[in-house]
């Protein structure tokens, strides 16, 4: 029997997405996270910064260079949401906010925007660190679940 012919989209998803797709993906996302009210408290004003981080973490993420790495050292990125309450539902409002943008960037195309969006929950359900309710006023995460 004859394999089937599996036709490669080609490198890595940071390749077939494309640095200027990507980054016009995270501006998107961080306006969309300022106006989203379980967001937007947790988060700093000037998301700046932390749109600077994010885009370096999935430029290498994806399969680009480890720009993360170079500027701000390991990741460790469950350890550095610690200090924030992640609870499961806004773990749900990234997500959205992530599709969202993602629909908004049509730039990228569906198939590599379906491969983004199902890697990134898989991070994200990591981050939840906080049960539902004891969110308190933005209070430290609990350390129940801590594994890093
Ligand atoms: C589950 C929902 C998530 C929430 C509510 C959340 C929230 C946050 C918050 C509040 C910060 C600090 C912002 C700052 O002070 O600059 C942060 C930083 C960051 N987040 Fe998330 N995050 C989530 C998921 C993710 C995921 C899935 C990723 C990766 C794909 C990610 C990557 C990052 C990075 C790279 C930073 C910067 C870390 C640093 O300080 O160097 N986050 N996040």
């Amino acid at each position: 029997m004859t394999a089937p012919i599996q036709l490669s989209a080609g490198g890595s998803l940071y390749e077939r997405i494309g640095p200027e797709a990507l980054e016009a993906l995270v501006t998107r996302f961080y306006a969309l996270v300022a106006r989203d009210p379980d967001l937007a408290p947790i988060f700093p004003d000037d998301l700046t910064l932390t749109a600077e981080k994010q885009l370096a973490f999935l430029t290498g993420f994806l399969g680009g260079p480890p720009l993360y790495h170079q500027h701000f050292g390991p990741p460790r990125l469950r350890a550095r949401h610690l200090p924030h309450a992640i609870t499961p539902t806004r773990g749900q409002a990234w997500l959205a906010c992530m599709a969202r943008a993602l629909q908004d960037t049509p730039q990228i195309g569906e198939a590599e925007a379906r491969e983004l969006h199902a890697a990134l929950s898989r991070v994200a359900a990591h981050m939840v660190n906080t049960p539902e309710g004891k969110a308190g006023q933005g209070g430290k995460a609990g350390q129940l679940f801590s594994i890093d």
